[in-house]
Order: C-alpha cells, then structure tokens, then sequence
C-alpha cells in the first residue's frame, strides 16, 4: 500500500541498536537540536504534516502556536496521546508494537522545540503489550542519549473514551478521572493553577522535583500551556526531520501530504491495519487492505470512527484525503474504517454509535448526556418496530441541542453520525417503523481489543458499559465476553 513502510516496518524493531542502523534512529533528535525550535517548526510546516489524532489540525501550525509569548505564562509540558479509544482504530497500537522508538524520539523532540518541562507518554493501563515495549524503548532511548534531556513519563490510563480526548487526558495524567475541562490544553494546559473561567482555579503541585511546593507564591496563577499530539503524529514528526519535508510532501496530495495508518475492520474479509498513501480511493484501500466484503455482497456504508458522517457504498470513489472526505459530509478522523455490506440494519447501528457515545458522555454539559441517552432510547424504540414518526422528528431536534455548551466534541460526533445515517438511509428506517425489517443480525461495537493475522477481537465488555462508567457484570480482560 506503500512502496516503503516507513511507520510500520516490516520487521519489528526490538533495540535501540537495531533502531540506530535500521531506522536512522536519532537523526531527527540531531537535526532538530542543529536547526533550533524555530527552523524545526518551519520544517513541520512545510512538510504539510496534520495531526493524527482525528482532528487533522496541521502540527506546525499547532508547535508554533505554543512557542509564542502570548501562549501564557509558566511552564509548557509535551505529551503523546496513545490511548487510542475510537472504534475501528488500532493503528497507534500497532505503530507502537513495529517501533516505539520513532514514537519517543517524535516527543522528545517536541519537549525540546517547545522548551517543555516534562513530557509524558499516555497509554492505557490495558495495552499491556504496548506498555512493555514503549518502558523497554523509554529505558533504551534514555541511556543512548536519544531521549533528549526533558523527563519523558510513562502514564497508564483508564479505560474511557474520554481519556483519549486531550482535555480529559491531561485531567488524567493529574491523577483526576478523565473530565474535559473548560480550556484547550494550549491554553491551559497541566497542572496549571490560573483560573480556567475566573471560580475553578486550585494550587497543585507538578508532583516531581525535590523543590516542589505547591503553597508556593510562584506556583500559583501558571496556565502552563501544553501541547498534546497522537502517537502517530509524533512518530511522522520523527521521519520528517531525519529525511526532510521534501520527502514527505512526495507522497500524498497537496492538502494531505504523505501517508497514514489505516484499519479497515466489519464485514470485511480479512481486518487489518496497514500504511498507505493518502490520495487513494478509498474503496480500493478497503478492498486492497480487507479483500472486501464476502462475495455475492456489497458495500452499504462506511465510516470513519464515529466521528464523521457515513460515507455510502456508492461513494467509495472518493480520495482518501481530508480534503475529499470532508467534501462529501464526511472525515479521515483517525484512519479507522468500518465497513457494513448489504444486509446490514442501519437502525441498528445508529443505536450501537449512540449508545456508544451516551454511555462515554461524562455527563458535565447536561445537553450532551441527556440528549445523547434520549437519542439512544428513541433510536431503540424504532429498532424494536415500536417507532413512530414523531420519534424520527424527536431525534432529529434532539440533534440540533445534544452540542448546547459543550466542553469537549464528543457531542459534535454524535450530531454528525446520527444525523448522517437518518439522512442517507431513510428506507431502513420507514422499515423499522412500517415493522418489515427482519431481525437478522447482532452488532458488537467495534471497539478493538486486539487485531492481527487478518483477525479482529473487539472489546465486549463495552457492552456491559453503563452510563456511569461501571459495568453490569464483572470486568474481564478487554476482548473477553
Ligand atoms: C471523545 C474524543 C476522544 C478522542 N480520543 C483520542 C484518542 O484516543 N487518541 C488521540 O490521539 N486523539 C483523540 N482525540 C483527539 C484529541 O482530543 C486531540 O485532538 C489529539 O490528540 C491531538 O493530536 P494531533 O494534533 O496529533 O491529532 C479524541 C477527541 C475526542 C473528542
Ligand atoms: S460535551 Fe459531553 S462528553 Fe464532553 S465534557 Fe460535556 S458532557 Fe462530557
């Protein structure tokens, strides 16, 4: 899918050596520390490089953002967000698993272009796999001098959606629960001790230090901007310096330069995670990475997370590119795609996203939670064949206020999906409320739990999630039932 992986070798790197001579390990540390933070963000910026973490917001753009004056007072802190919680994505995971190296030599040096005081790598407490090849890499990296001279912390997180959401992260990496708080990290970023909207302000201590003392004068009023990048981003952020924006803007289109890491999982034949060049129609990534759905079956729809708007069968012409998908109501969002082919009920799986969303909802922005839960309920109703008209109309107001004053876009998510999939497939639902639709399938949210050797395991204990982040049944291992 790529002539020459470049996030995802083909043979795993187990050693700092083998990262040495095999990966050009260390050369972008070098190279940024020659060029200096403003040279190094301007290589960023040309390199066209936009963060893969969903948002797609361009990472110089962002880097530069957090080297201005006017970014705030006090410290800054850096921090890789590999807690990848957005189904149908496994692509941080295994970028992590084929080389952690290029991710922590990517934050080291964001912690040294952005003048950082500390940088924390964020994992969750439930990729055990990951966990134990970033701390041997961490360990490696730091005795070769590759680490840069900024403290780099391991942190393993919960196991919410929320704690992927860059707010809510650093609410984590504090020792809180993942609640997004009012402000964008860049603004006010960890542990900072300014007053977010003037009433919400506490002293905290960073918790490292012998010096430290939080009743200290000088701790207090710090907003501590902080910039937070996903794994993959990081680890693009490596490859760019070691070989130059030039290289990178060869791949790709104008607008998405380069490539991305891409799982396809549903009803595919082989689910998978691969690196691929962006531009490609994005029905013959599916089919290339996946063989496609089974034979004799089409491609009904397809989407991008839960984060974008559906993308139906008809439209698998369109470029992969931020720029295509958006152009037709839809997102890259992180690269995850989820395929259902024909017999699919889109019914259903506008309530398994829902629920999804209602139950991760932390419940802070009324609208966003009670909307969210009523959505859901009405969305089950209409699956049941107990539906009515007025229900539709309920959801589709229901849709226009679940965003009133809300902290963080997981409502946004909610607006664009829900309102995709009644949009684009009104007969599934005139099925439902007319009680033709046969009861013919069930549907695991595909939250992935583990992916490999063209096999997919999703995590079913989200079924069992309540919308106050307990479990009606006891925990298991992620994967298991
Ligand atoms: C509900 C929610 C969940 C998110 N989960 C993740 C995640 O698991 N990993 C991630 O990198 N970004 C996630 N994001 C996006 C982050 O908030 C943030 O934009 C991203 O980490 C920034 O990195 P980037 O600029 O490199 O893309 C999530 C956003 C939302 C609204
Ligand atoms: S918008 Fe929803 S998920 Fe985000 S902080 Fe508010 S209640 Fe929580």
């Amino acid at each position: 899918m790529i002539d020459e992986p470049v996030l995802l070798p083909d043979q795993a790197v187990t050693s700092v050596a083998d990262y040495r001579t095999r990966r050009r390990g260390g050369e972008a540390i070098s190279r940024a520390r020659e060029l200096g933070p403003g040279a190094t963000i301007k290589e960023l910026g040309l390199s066209g490089l936009r963060g893969r973490g969903g948002g797609g917001f361009p990472t110089g753009r962002k880097w530069a953002g957090l080297r201005t004056d006017d970014a705030g007072g006090g410290d800054r802190f850096v921090v890789a967000n590999g807690a990848e919680g957005e189904p149908g994505t496994f692509k941080d995971r295994a970028i992590l698993r084929a080389d952690p190296y290029q991710v922590v030599e990517g934050l080291a040096v964001a912690a040294l272009t952005v003048g950082a005081r500390a940088a924390y790598l964020c994992l969750k407490e439930s990729f055990d796999v990951e966990i134990g090849r970033v701390a041997i890499a961490l360990e490696e990296m730091t005795e070769a001098g590759l680490a840069g001279d900024v403290p780099i912390t391991l942190v393993n997180g919960p196991d919410h959606y929320l704690y992927g959401e860059e707010k809510g992260l650093l609410a984590a990496i504090e020792g809180d629960a993942p609640l997004p708080r009012l402000l964008p990290p860049y603004v006010h970023g960890l542990f900072a001790t300014a007053p977010q909207l003037g009433w919400s302000a506490r002293p905290q201590s960073y918790g490292f230090g012998p010096d430290e003392d939080p009743s200290d004068d000088d701790d207090v009023g710090q907003s501590n901007p902080t910039l937070v990048n996903n794994v993959e981003t990081l680890a693009d952020v490596t490859h760019i310096l070691a070989r130059g924006p030039e290289w990178y803007r060869s791949l790709g289109t104008p607008q998405s330069p380069g490539a991305v890491v891409v799982t396809v999982v549903g009803d595919v034949r082989r689910p998978a995670v691969t690196e691929v060049e962006l531009g490609r129609p994005l029905g013959e990534v599916i089919e290339e990475l996946s063989g496609g759905v089974a034979s004799g079956r089409t491609i009904k729809a397809v989407f991008s997370g839960v984060a974008n708007g559906v993308i139906r069968g008809d439209q698998l012409g369109v470029p992969m590119s931020y720029e295509a998908l958006a152009a037709i109501g839809s997102g890259l969002g992180s690269a995850g795609f989820i395929v259902y082919d024909d017999t699919a009920d889109m019914v259903s799986v506008a309530r398994m996203f829902s629920r999804f969303l209602y139950v991760e909802s932390c419940g802070q922005c009324p609208a966003c939670k009670f909307g969210t839960g009523e959505i859901t309920s009405y969305l089950e109703r209409i699956e049941a064949g107990a539906g009515s008209e007025v229900d539709v109309e309920i959801i589709g107001r229901r849709l226009e206020t679940v965003t009133d004053a809300n902290r963080c876009y997981l409502p946004v998510e909610e607006q664009l999906v829900i309102a995709s999939i009644l949009r684009e497939f009104p007969g599934d639902v005139a099925a439902h409320l007319e009680s033709r639709w046969p009861p013919s399938r069930s549907y695991d949210l595909p939250k992935i739990a583990e992916l490999g050797d063209g096999r997919v395991v999703y995590d079913r204990r989200q079924a069992d999630k309540q919308p106050d982040w307990t479990y009606s049944s006891p925990a298991g291992p992620p994967g298991g039932g």
